[in-house]
């Protein structure tokens, strides 16, 4: 039997969720063309959607709340800011963002010309869109284990370093402007990345001299499954351990919205001067003072406290056991999941879950619209909806090696029950997965397509 672990917290406040009816989600999904992202939070039951900007603050967040200062310039809440950004990730150089994706704006605004590659473990869906806007290619290089969803591996998020070097020499070291790394590999089910491999990927960057960055919105949970699993590090705090691993980046960016434990804002740290004068005028065209980045006093002071309660070891563990339990739930009922259990949610393979539905008529889709309509919960797809290619050239559509769906944890913010919930919808559903139809698209826009498309069932 799956073990649930104990909550390092008790609850003050909460916040009521409403039950539908079957009849009114029906209507609901057909209003939304059948896309989840057109649905009101307020005819979802329990969202699993994102893990992002959905985490439950402390009663010390919301304290540092009233203690805003909402100066244009030099707020005080930047500084604490400051200090924080200095203790776990030790960059020279940092602003704050509204979020993350407007840091990765300005790091491809820096780096990416048309032609050029940008490696990663795995983008996630903005910073490739990010990329591919400035005619740039965004290459995924995780090693082959990411992409089979059955094998074991401690660290299924690693860069292969072969694949790395042979892309490099392949297009040319001049057409690699930096090198990424996704901490903890969202696209690739939340797994992490070791330290061995973090210090491997900095060894071929410096070897071609070409910037390492990581990409770091979950790095907290990517270093309490270094302590974990990898031989070294079981007696090191989380936050030691995410000081080695930054120690080896030459920049980041993150969105704060996941392990800063906050609902909003990013983050943009580097070493190098000279970049960081570039920094500083896109920021003011785009977010604002270097000092406030797009968000309120209080936000920063938010930040800046639940970025020290993110690196703590009792809040890391609770985090991933409780991850690790809504799988072993999946598993125990047959259904088939990514393994091993990643660190912000827990990813159905839609390969295996409805086989009989191809990758054209969408069955991650399919899925998440059953689930829906079943019991309230909200899933994501992130497989041939959200990543499928249309090659421009020979109008082949390139389908996703992986096909998932992903339901998110947000932090502090469900119970046992909930999970419990949801996984029996889950399993009831892999029972009746062959009354499943996978739908055709009736819109979509020309990229990024999972966000607005609308969808339609199959006869
Ligand atoms: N990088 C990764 C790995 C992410 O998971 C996200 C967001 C971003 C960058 C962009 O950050 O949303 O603050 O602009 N992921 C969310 C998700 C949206 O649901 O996985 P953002």
């Amino acid at each position: 039997m799956a073990e649930y672990p104990l909550e390092p917290f008790r609850i003050k406040v909460v916040e009521p969720i409403r039950l539908t009816t079957r009849e009114e989600r029906q209507r609901v999904l057909e209003e939304a063309g059948y896309n989840l992202f057109a649905v009101r939070s307020e005819d979802i039951l329990l969202d699993f959607f994102t893990d992002s900007g959905t985490t439950a603050m402390s009663d010390d967040q919301w304290s540092g709340i009233m203690l805003g200062d909402e100066s244009y310039a030099g707020c005080r809440n930047f500084f604490h800011l400051k200090e924080v950004q200095e203790t776990i990730f030790g960059m020279p150089y940092f602003v704050p963002t509204h979020q993350g994706r407007p840091a990765e704006n300005m790091l491809m605004d820096l780096y990416v010309k048309p032609g050029l590659v940008v490696p990663n473990n795995m983008h996630f869906d903005s910073t490739e869109g990010n990329i591919i806007v400035r005619g740039g290619k965004a290459p995924n290089l995780a090693i082959d284990e990411a992409w089979q969803p059955t094998v074991q591996h401690p660290f299924k998020g690693n860069m292969d370093i072969v694949k790395l070097r042979d892309c490099i020499e392949r297009v040319g070291v001049e057409n690699v402007p930096l090198i990424l790394m996704t901490v903890t590999n969202n696209t690739g089910a939340g797994q992490p990345v070791s330290m061995r491999n973090i210090r491997e990927t900095k060894a071929v960057a410096d070897d071609y001299a070409i910037p390492f960055w990581f990409d770091a919105a979950r790095y907290a949970e990517n270093a309490y499954f270094i302590k974990l699993r990898e031989p070294g590090y079981a007696d090191k705090t989380p936050l030691e351990i995410a000081q080695e691993m930054f120690s080896y980046a030459d920049g980041f960016v993150m969105s704060s919205k996941k392990d800063g434990l906050v609902n909003i804002g990013g983050l943009f740290g580097c070493r190098d001067a000279a970049l960081f004068d570039q920094v500083k005028v896109m920021m003011i065209l785009r977010e604002g003072f270097l000092t406030y980045g797009g968000l309120a006093g209080r936000d920063l002071e938010a930040l800046a406290r639940g970025l020290m309660e993110g690196v703590q070891e009792s809040y890391l563990k609770y985090r991933i056991e409780q991850t690790r339990y809504f799988g072993e739930r999946l598993l125990e009922g047959g259904v088939p999941i990514v393994e091993p259990v990643g660190g912000h949610a827990v990813y159905l393979d839609m390969l295996r879950f409805l086989p009989h539905i191809p990758q054209s008529c969408f069955p991650g889709v399919a899925f998440v619209c059953r689930l829906f309509l079943d019991s309230g919960v909200r899933a994501v797809e992130l497989g041939s909806l959200a990543f499928a290619h249309t090659d421009p050239d020979t109008g082949e559509v390139k389908y996703p090696g992986l096909e998932l769906v992903r339901l998110c944890l947000p932090r502090r913010v469900y119970t046992r029950s909930h999970i419990d919930y949801a996984a029996d919808a889950i399993i009831q559903i892999y029972k009746d997965r062959e009354q499943l139809r996978g739908l055709k698209l009736v819109w979509e826009p020309p990229i990024m397509r999972h966000f607005t498309a609308r969808l339609e069932p199959l006869p």
